[in-house]
């Protein structure tokens, strides 16, 4: 795959450059409690757990995993590695990943009666992340070690899901056109599985190439909301199967993954590329959020962007359609980042030319967040299973601003 390897070597190559001028972040190590910061809405500049999984640099536009940085786990690793990396602290060795491997396809086949739960919904109304939480729910009802709530055991069910919410994800992609789920085959790795769940076609490699890219990029993330939430609900020791069911309700929001969906609706809203100017002074005007753009974390380009653009514009470059939905991401980007950007320092997310790379491999646009769980099971997993390892329950407070002595009024006098 020499053509998606040099495409991410000049997005790294980009990145470096763009940034290297950019000032050291203030803060990179770790912190002594009680922590003396403050803390905006949206629990914004709080501090909420050391870890060693992961790191964000949003000035400089850095993802690392584990120390790795991402352009370099895009380029050389796969999805399973990297999931290892994460889950595990460091790149296994070769009998380490084959032992790993092995353990993923022990669990490639789903039980039937989850298949029968999917089939008893009204599937083609559901939202499919919705689909998939009551699935992955449910997978834990049958789970004897559910409630063992021991970083061993949680480590099992963990590998367990990063192995089945892909085929979970491709059975609720093909039920909800009438179609019956594709028995998986042992010799895929997930990307190829994920693709293979979803089409019940054999990938070729570019494209299983590219989802094993994306699956890589879309993996860990700091503590955005959904790995906040997984963490949450497991520091009270509840169980694996229900904390990833909460991270998943949480990944499908608009403003998280579920944005990657929304940029479709918006590019398909706009029509073609001439009308971007003017829909986007009409959603200033309006005061309207531009799906795909913005991030707590980053004030700086998204590294996952960088890597997802130029593969948006190779896969679409073929399609008059498809080159048309690109070009009018690609004004929309311009407008936004001149018309925003200086000010408010407002680039594309991972979520804005994700859409566009699963809509050239012909999946459809409301399994575009599901896609995102199936890769980012390995991260909340990671950072969950570390949390637990020195478990205290989070708890925050708030600032009561309400009134404190109302004297009690009889019904009959209100
Ligand atoms: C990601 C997001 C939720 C972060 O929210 P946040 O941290 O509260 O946002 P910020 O505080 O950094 O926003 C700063 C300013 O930029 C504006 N802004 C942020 N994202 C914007 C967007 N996508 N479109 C237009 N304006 C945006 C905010 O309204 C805010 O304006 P104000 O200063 O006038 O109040 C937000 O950027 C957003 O809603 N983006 C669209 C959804 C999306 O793509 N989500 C996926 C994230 S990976």
């Amino acid at each position: 795959m020499d053509e998606i390897r040099e495409l991410i070597q000049a997005a790294a190559a980009t990145a470096r450059k763009e940034t290297s001028e950019e000032p050291e972040p203030a803060f990179t190590g770790s912190v002594a409690y009680p922590v003396d910061c403050s803390v905006d809405r949206g629990l914004a500049g709080a501090i909420a757990a050391d870890t060693k999984i992961g790191y964000v640099n949003g000035s400089k536009g850095w993802l690392i995993y584990r120390g790795y940085d991402v352009f370099d786990l895009s380029e050389h690793s796969t999805f399973e590695e990297t999931s290892f990396l994460l889950l595990n602290g460091h790149l296994p060795t070769s009998a380490e990943l084959a032992a790993f491997e092995e353990k993923l396809r022990s669990y490639s086949q789903l039980p039937p009666s989850v298949i029968q739960v999917l089939r008893e919904m009204p599937i083609n109304e559901t939202h499919p992340m919705s689909a998939l939480r009551t699935a992955v729910s449910f997978l834990g009802n049958w789970d004897p070690t559910a409630d063992t709530t021991t970083v061993e055991a949680e480590t099992e069910v963990a590998i367990r899901l990063i192995a089945q919410i892909p085929l979970l994800v491709g059975a609720i992609a093909r039920l909800r056109h009438g179609k019956d789920p594709v028995d998986p085959k042992p010799n895929h790795t997930l990307a190829q599985g994920l693709l293979y769940a979803m089409n019940g076609e054999e990938p070729d490699a570019k494209t299983a190439r590219v989802m094993d890219v994306a699956l890589i990029l879309h993996a860990d993330h700091g503590m955005n909301a959904s790995t906040f939430t997984t963490m949450v609900v497991n520091s009270s020791l509840s169980d694996m199967y229900g904390s990833i069911v909460a991270g998943i309700a949480s990944l499908k929001g608009p403003l998280h993954g579920g944005a990657n969906e929304q940029v479709l609706y918006t590019l398909e809203e706009i029509g073609n590329p001439d009308n971007v100017e003017a829909w986007f002074t009409k959603a200033r005007e309006q005061k309207r959020k531009v799906m795909g753009f913005g991030h707590r974390v980053y004030k700086a380009y998204d590294p996952r962007a960088r890597i997802l653009g130029p593969l948006a514009a190779k896969l679409t470059s073929a399609d008059p359609e498809m080159k048309a939905l690109y070009e009018t991401a690609i004004r929309l980007e311009k407008a936004v980042t001149e018309g925003l950007g200086t000010e408010k320092k407002i680039f594309p997310n991972v979520d804005f030319y994700s859409g566009i790379v699963y809509r050239a491999m012909g999946i459809e646009t409301a399994i575009f967040t599901p896609i995102f769980a199936a890769s980012r099971i390995s991260g909340w997993t990671a950072r969950a299973l570390e949390y637990l390892g020195d478990n205290r329950i989070f708890r925050p407070r708030a600032v009561y601003t309400g009134p404190t002595s109302v004297d009690y009024v009889p019904m009959s006098e209100r």
